[in-house]
């Protein structure tokens, strides 16, 4: 029964949610870039975060996805690098597991399958939020 109940408040959020305009998913995103990624890849996002020297591996700039693949921003092998669950990872491995991390975080509260809608959402936010800065 809470198990339903939480479904059903997550569908009525994600209708809700799908009304507000599409510059509060961008603020969404760029929120939790500044939480969870800014400290390795730079508040600007190009690569330079205040824990970055301390890696023994580059921290590559994340505003020139777009132009390293022929000017396209690769939306789905960016979904799948911050994901981490495919196997799709960055070269060292060093980037965390984000699609575990955010699941792991929401699933007491959310239940199964709906911590699994919420982390797709944060990470297509996300990824939507890469796109808006890419040089
Ligand atoms: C602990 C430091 C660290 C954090 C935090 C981190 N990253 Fe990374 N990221 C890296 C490193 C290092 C690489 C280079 C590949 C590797 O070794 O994993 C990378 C690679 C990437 C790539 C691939 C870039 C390319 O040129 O192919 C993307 C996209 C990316 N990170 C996005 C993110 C996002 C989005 C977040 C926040 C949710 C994040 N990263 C958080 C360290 C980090």
């Amino acid at each position: 029964m809470k198990v339903r109940n939480s479904v059903a408040t997550l569908v009525l959020v994600a209708a809700t949610a799908g009304l507000a305009a599409s510059a509060s998913a961008q603020q969404a995103g760029e929120n939790e870039y500044l939480q969870a990624c800014a400290a390795c890849h730079g508040e600007s996002g190009k690569g330079m975060g205040p824990i970055a020297p301390l890696l023994n591996i580059d921290v590559p700039s994340l505003t020139t996805l777009a132009k390293n693949n022929d000017g396209v921003f690769p939306m789905l092998q960016v979904i799948h690098i911050i994901d981490g669950r495919s196997g799709v990872r960055g070269h060292g491995g060093i980037m965390p597991i984000w699609g575990d991390r955010f699941k792991s975080a929401m699933i007491e509260s959310a239940g199964e399958y709906g911590a699994e809608l919420l982390v797709r959402g944060r990470i297509l936010a996300l990824a939507q939020y890469l796109e808006s800065i890419q040089e």
